[in-house]
C-alpha cells in the first residue's frame, strides 16, 4: 500500500510515524514546505514544496498514484485538496472543502450549529456591516471578535486579554469587515480541552482529550500562539473534565457531523477537532477544526494501540461503526521547543541540536543543511514524555528539552503539578 501525506509542522512527522508503524506496512510517500528531518527519515520519498500548490500535487499523485491520501495542515483541506485528488480516483483521509468550512468559516460553523438547535453554542452574531453591532456587543458582558475565516490562530481578539473596552473591540471588528464577515460573541470563562475524533461522516470516535497551552510564555502569559505545548491523563479525563462533560462534547461532535452532511450533502471524513471551553453551564464550543491538533496529535497517535492505518481506511469506506479506538493507560506530555522571539519575532536560520532521551522527537519548521539542523522560524521540535502518570511524563518531557542547544525557549510549566492545580482550581472558583 502506498500512502501520500500531505504536511507541515511536527504534527507531520507525528503523523508519519503512526503510518508507518502499521502492520499493512505501507509506502509513505511525503510533500511539506521543508525537507523535515524526521519524516524524510520515514518516508520513501518527501518532497520539499509548497502544499498549496494543487497542480504540483496532483501530478505527484498521478505519478506515484497512493491508495489514498492523509491531509495535515488547515489550509490544503480549505482550498479543497480532497476534492482535486478525488477527481484523479485518490481517496483521502480529510475532509473536502464543502464540510471543512466548518473551519475556515466561523460564521458557517456557528449558524449551522444554530440552525440544527445542536446546544453549547454562546451568545453570537454574524455581521456583514456594522449595523447593530455597538447593540449587540453591548448586550453581552464581555465580547470576542473573530474574523470569519483563517488566520492561523491570530484573528481571534478576546476583551479583557487583547483588548479592554467593548469601543476597542468594535473598532477592531470594523477594521476587519473589509475583508469579510465578522462573528461576535459572548466571551466564555472555564477550561478549554481539545477533543479530535475521527469521523467518516456518519459514525465520531474520540481520542483521549487533551489540553493545550495556547499563550507563549511560561504562567499562561504573552501572546496566543500555535500551542507551546498540551498534555492528556491516564484515566482518559482531565483533572478538571468528568465523564459526563466528555460525553457531552462527543454529543454535540455526532450532532455536528450530521448536520454538516444534511446540510453539504458531503460527508465528513477526517479529524473533527472540537475546540471545547468547561464553564459553570457545562461544555460549550469554541470552535472546530477539519485536522488534528497540532501539538495536540502527538499525545493521541503515538498511545493509540488501534492501527492508524486502518483507521484512516475505514474514515474512507464509511466503516467506523465497524472499528473500535483503543489508547494506552498512560500520560503523555508534549513540550514544544520553539526559536527565540516566536511567535512575534521569531529569529530564523539558527542551528538546534538535541540529544536521544527517554521522550519521542518530533520534528517541526527545521531544514536540514549539510547535516546540521536549522530552525526556519516556526515551532522547532517537540517532545513527548509517555509515563503511567503526569508527573513521570512531564519529568521525560522536562528532561529532554533541557538538554537542547541553541537560540530557543519552551514553557518549563507545561504538565507540571503547579500548573495544573490552578486549572482545576480556576474550574471550582466557577463552579462556586
Ligand atoms: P479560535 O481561533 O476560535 O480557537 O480562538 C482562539 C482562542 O480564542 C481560543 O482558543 C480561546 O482561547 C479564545 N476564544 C475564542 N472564542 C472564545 C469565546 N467565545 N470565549 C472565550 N475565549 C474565546
Ligand atoms: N493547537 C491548536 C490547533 O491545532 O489549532
Amino acid at each position: 500500500m502506498k500512502i501520500l501525506l500531505i504536511g507541515s509542522t511536527a504534527r507531520a512527522d507525528c503523523i508519519a510515524e503512526a503510518i508507518i508503524k502499521s502492520k499493512t506496512k505501507p509506502e509513505l510517500y511525503a510533500i511539506m514546505p521543508s525537507m523535515n528531518p524526521g519524516v524524510k527519515q520515514k518516508a520513501k520519498e518527501l518532497i520539499a514544496h509548497s502544499v498549496t500548490d494543487f497542480s504540483f500535487i496532483i501530478n505527484y499523485a498521478k505519478k506515484i498514484k497512493p491508495d489514498f491520501a492523509v491531509l495535515g495542515p488547515d489550509d490544503p483541506i480549505a482550498m479543497g485538496l480532497a476534492n482535486e485528488l478525488e477527481k484523479i480516483g485518490v481517496p483521502s483521509f480529510g475532509p473536502k472543502k464543502e464540510v471543512a468550512k466548518i473551519e475556515s468559516s466561523k460564521s458557517f460553523a456557528r449558524e449551522l450549529m444554530k440552525k440544527h438547535s445542536i446546544e453549547g453554542l454562546p451568545k453570537f452574531r454574524v455581521f456583514s456591516d456594522s449595523e447593530g453591532m455597538k447593540d449587540f456587543a453591548s448586550s453581552l458582558e464581555q465580547i470576542v471578535i473573530k474574523p470569519d475565516g483563517l488566520t492561523g490562530g491570530k484573528g481571534v481578539k478576546v476583551q479583557g486579554d487583547h483588548f479592554d473596552s467593548i469601543e476597542q473591540g468594535l473598532s477592531y471588528a470594523d477594521s476587519l469587515l473589509a475583508k469579510g464577515k465578522v462573528v461576535i460573541e459572548e466571551k466564555l470563562e472555564g477550561e478549554e480541552f481539545s477533543l479530535q475524533s475521527f469521523c467518516d461522516g456518519k459514525t465520531v470516535l474520540d481520542c483521549i482529550p487533551v489540553q493545550d497551552h495556547k499563550r507563549a510564555f511560561e504562567g499562561d502569559l504573552g501572546p496566543n500562539c500555535g500551542g507551546m505545548g498540551s498534555y492528556s491523563c491516564e484515566n482518559h479525563l482531565l483533572p478538571f473534565l468528568k465523564e459526563k462533560d466528555l460525553k457531552q462534547a462527543h454529543k454535540i461532535t455526532e450532532q455536528v457531523a450530521l448536520a454538516l452532511k444534511k446540510e453539504t450533502g458531503t460527508e465528513f471524513k477526517g479529524i473533527l477537532y472540537g475546540g471545547f471551553i468547561l464553564t459553570k453551564k457545562g461544555v460549550k464550543l469554541i470552535e472546530y477544526n477539519a485536522r488534528f491538533g497540532d501539538p495536540e496529535v502527538m499525545n493521541v497517535l503515538p498511545l493509540m494501540k488501534s492501527d492508524f492505518v486502518e483507521v484512516c481506511k475505514a474514515v474512507i469506506e464509511g466503516k467506523l461503526n465497524e472499528i473500535s479506538l483503543e489508547f494506552e493507560q498512560k500520560a503523555s506530555v508534549c513540550k514544544y521547543v520553539v526559536p527565540e522571539g516566536y511567535p512575534l519575532n521569531a529569529v530564523k536560520n539558527q542551528f538546534i541540536e538535541f540529544k536521544e532521551t527517554k521522550a519521542k522527537h518530533f520534528f517541526g519548521a527545521i531544514d536540514e543543511k549539510n547535516g546540521h539542523y536549522l530552525m526556519t522560524g516556526s515551532r522547532a521540535m517537540a517532545f513527548v514524555g509517555i509515563g503511567e502518570n503526569l508527573e513521570k511524563a512531564e519529568k521525560i518531557s522536562q528532561n529532554a528539552v533541557n538538554q537542547v542547544k541553541g537560540k530557543v525557549f519552551f514553557r518549563k510549566d507545561i504538565g507540571t503539578r503547579e500548573l495544573i492545580e490552578k486549572r482545576v482550581n480556576h474550574m471550582k472558583t466557577l463552579l462556586w
